[in-house]
């Protein structure tokens, strides 16, 4: 019991002290599928006052290693991030993924150079469940390698790239190669 006084007494006394500038601004939630979700304290104290009761330890323990991974149907359901982000309190989860996971391009290097995949490209054209999970797992670790044959059979990029929807993948090497 003793040990729990002093950090509660210090969370007690946070809302007095009118500025959260010497907590550091990114936490990074570490998550096995996606990697790391960083949630800035800075824009979220400006937004709500600098109440840390509204997160601590309540919805998210200072702790990490007591926060269970939420996934984002666990979300949806008002968990983690979701406890405000549904729509009515703050933008929800069912959308706006780039918000919370800013995606970088993804460079594969292959025997023909490496071929670059701009997400900022396709997420203009496309949401994210459009490739995640079925086309690509959002996940290194898992990472499957495809050929160019594959490719023309529809799978990864061939999914789209097809002289269909997209340019195909049986030509116009060069426009996904750096050869
Ligand atoms: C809108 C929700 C929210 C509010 C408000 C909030 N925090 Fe956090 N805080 C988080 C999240 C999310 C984490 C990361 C948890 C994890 O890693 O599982 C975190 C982590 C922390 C950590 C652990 C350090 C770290 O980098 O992982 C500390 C310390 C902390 N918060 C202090 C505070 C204090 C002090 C306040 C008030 C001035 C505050 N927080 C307000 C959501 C919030
Ligand atoms: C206690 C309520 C609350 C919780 C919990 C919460 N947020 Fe927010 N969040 C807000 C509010 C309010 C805003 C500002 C209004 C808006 O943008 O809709 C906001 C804005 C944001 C923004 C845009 C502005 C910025 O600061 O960059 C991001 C990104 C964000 N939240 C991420 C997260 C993530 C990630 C989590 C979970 C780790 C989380 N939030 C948990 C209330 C919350
Ligand atoms: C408010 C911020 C926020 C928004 C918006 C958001 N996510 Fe997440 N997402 C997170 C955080 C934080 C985690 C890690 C949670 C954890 O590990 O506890 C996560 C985890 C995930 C995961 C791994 C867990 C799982 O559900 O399988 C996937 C996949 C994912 N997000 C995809 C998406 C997609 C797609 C969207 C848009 C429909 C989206 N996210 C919108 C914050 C957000
Ligand atoms: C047109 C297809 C496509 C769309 C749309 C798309 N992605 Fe991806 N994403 C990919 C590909 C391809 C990879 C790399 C897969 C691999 O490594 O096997 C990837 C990888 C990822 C990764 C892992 C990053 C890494 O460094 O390994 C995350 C996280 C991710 N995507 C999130 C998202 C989110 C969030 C959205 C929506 C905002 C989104 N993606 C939309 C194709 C897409
Ligand atoms: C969900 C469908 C879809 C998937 C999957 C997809 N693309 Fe695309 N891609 C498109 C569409 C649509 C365009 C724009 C139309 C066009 O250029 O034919 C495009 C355009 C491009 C472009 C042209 C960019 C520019 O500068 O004009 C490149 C390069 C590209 N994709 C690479 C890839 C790679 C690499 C993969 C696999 C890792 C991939 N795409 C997977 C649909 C997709
Ligand atoms: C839409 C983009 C795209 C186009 C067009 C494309 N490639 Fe690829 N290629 C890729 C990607 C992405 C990979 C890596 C796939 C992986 O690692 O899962 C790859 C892998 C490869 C590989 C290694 C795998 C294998 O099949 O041996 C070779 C070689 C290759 N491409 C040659 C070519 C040639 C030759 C062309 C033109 C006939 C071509 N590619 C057209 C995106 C493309």
């Amino acid at each position: 019991m003793i040990k729990y006084i002093a950090p509660l007494l210090f969370l007690l006394m946070l809302p007095a002290l009118g500025s959260a500038r010497w907590i550091d601004d990114v936490a990074i939630i570490e998550n096995p599928a996606v990697g790391a979700v960083g949630f800035g304290h800075y824009g979220h104290l400006e937004a709500l006052g600098n109440n840390c009761v509204f997160c601590h330890n309540q919805v998210f323990n200072i702790d990490p290693v007591k926060n269970p991974p939420a996934s984002m149907t666990d979300m949806e359901k008002g968990r983690s991030c979701g406890a405000c982000h549904n729509g009515q309190k703050a933008f929800s989860v069912t959308e706006n993924c780039s918000s919370c996971h800013p995606t970088a391009d993804i460079d594969f290097s292959t025997d023909a150079g490496d071929a670059l995949f701009s997400h900022a490209l396709h997420t203009e054209l496309y949401g994210c469940s459009d490739c995640h999970p079925d086309l690509f797992v959002p996940d290194r670790s898992q990472r499957k390698i495809r050929t160019m044959e594959q490719m023309a059979d529809g799978l990864s990029c061939g999914a789209c790239h097809d002289g269909d929807t997209a340019f195909s993948v049986e030509e116009n090497c060069e426009s996904c190669h750096d050869m």
